[in-house]
C-alpha cells in the first residue's frame, strides 16, 4: 500500500509513462481509458492495474533517470551520463546550496533538486520567462519545486545568493560571467560548465587563465551501449557520439596562482 503524496510512474501497454503524485481521489485520463489512483495506491509498486477499458498499466517507483528522461523539453538538455559526473564533481548532497544557469527545460535542475534534499536549495537562473515557466512546470509535476528558487533574470546582472557550495553554468558564453562567481561561491568551491563546441571551451579556458581558478579539468563522456543478447553480445549499431564538453575547476582563494594543468592545456593548444 502506497501513501498519498508519493511519486509514482505508470507505464502504459505501449510504454508511455505518466508521473503522478498520489492522490487517492484522482482519476487519471489516459489514452487507454480511466485509471483510478485509489487502485494504484492499494496495489503498490511493481503491481499492475487496469483502466476502465481493461488495459494493463504497471506501477513503478521512478528513478532519477526516469524523471530526467521525462522532462518536457523545449531546449537542449543535459543528459544523465553528464549529470552523473556533474553531481559527483560538484559534491551535490543533502543540504547543498547550488547556483545554476540557465535552467532551460530543467533536466539538470531536476537532478540538483533530487540530491540537495529538503535542507538544500537550488538557485536556478533563466533569462527567458517561457523556459523559467517550463522548468517550474516540470518540477511541480514531480513534487520537487520547493527545493528550487527559479530566478527569471539574466546572469549578466550577477547571481544573488552568497556563499553557495557549488555553481554550474550551461550558457553559450560563460566567460562573460566569470567575474560574478567569486561574489557567490565559497572560496575554493567547485564550479562546472557545459559547452557544445571546442571553440567555446578554448574561449572559456583563456578567460579562466585570467581569473582565480585552479584544478581545471576538461572532458567529455561517451556512453557505448550494448545489445543485451547473451549469445551475440555486441555494441548497438548507432550511438550518440557527442553531447557536450564538461569543464570543472575550483575557485582559488584570492592570490592563487593559475592552475598548472590549465597552463599546460593552454601551452599545448598554442603549439597545435
Ligand atoms: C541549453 S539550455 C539549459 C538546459 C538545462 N541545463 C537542462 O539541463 O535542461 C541554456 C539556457 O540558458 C539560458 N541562458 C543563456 N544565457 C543566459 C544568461 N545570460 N542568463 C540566464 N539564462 C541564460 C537560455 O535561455 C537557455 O534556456
Amino acid at each position: 500500500m502506497l501513501e498519498p503524496g508519493q511519486l509514482v510512474m505508470l507505464v502504459s501497454p505501449k510504454g508511455k509513462r505518466y508521473f503522478r503524485i498520489l492522490n487517492p481521489e484522482e482519476i487519471l485520463n489516459t489514452n487507454d481509458g480511466q485509471l483510478q489512483m485509489q487502485k494504484v495506491m492499494h496495489r503498490g509498486f511493481g503491481s499492475t492495474v487496469y483502466t476502465h477499458l481493461d488495459r494493463e498499466y504497471t506501477v513503478l517507483k521512478p528513478t532519477l533517470y526516469d524523471l530526467i528522461k521525462s522532462v518536457k523539453r523545449r531546449t537542449q538538455i543535459i543528459y544523465p551520463k553528464d549529470i552523473g559526473y556533474i553531481i559527483v564533481k560538484l559534491g551535490i548532497a543533502p543540504g547543498t546550496r547550488v547556483v545554476e544557469a540557465g535552467c532551460g527545460s530543467g533536466a539538470l535542475t531536476t537532478a540538483l533538486a533530487w540530491f540537495v534534499g529538503d535542507r538544500g536549495m537550488v538557485y536556478s537562473f533563466e533569462r527567458r520567462e517561457d523556459f523559467a515557466s517550463l522548468c517550474r512546470e516540470n518540477l511541480e509535476k514531480i513534487g520537487l519545486q520547493s527545493r528550487v528558487e527559479i530566478i527569471n533574470s539574466d546572469i549578466e546582472h550577477g547571481f544573488g545568493p552568497e556563499n553557495v557550495d557549488a555553481l554550474f553554468l550551461d550558457v553559450r558564453t560563460p566567460w562573460d560571467y566569470l567575474d560574478h562567481i567569486p561574489r557567490t561561491l565559497i572560496p575554493g568551491g567547485p564550479v562546472g560548465f557545459l559547452l557544445p563546441t571546442t571553440n567555446q571551451v578554448s574561449s572559456l579556458l583563456s578567460a579562466m587563465e585570467n581569473g582565480p581558478f585552479s584544478s581545471v579539468e576538461v572532458l567529455e563522456i561517451i556512453v557505448r551501449r550494448y545489445k543485451p543478447v547473451p549469445e551475440r553480445l555486441r555494441p548497438e549499431d548507432r550511438m550518440v557520439a557527442h553531447t557536450g564538453y564538461l569543464i570543472f575547476a575550483r575557485l582559488g582563494a584570492p592570490g592563487t596562482e593559475p592552475d598548472e594543468n590549465l597552463e599546460l592545456c593552454l601551452a599545448l593548444q598554442r603549439n597545435l
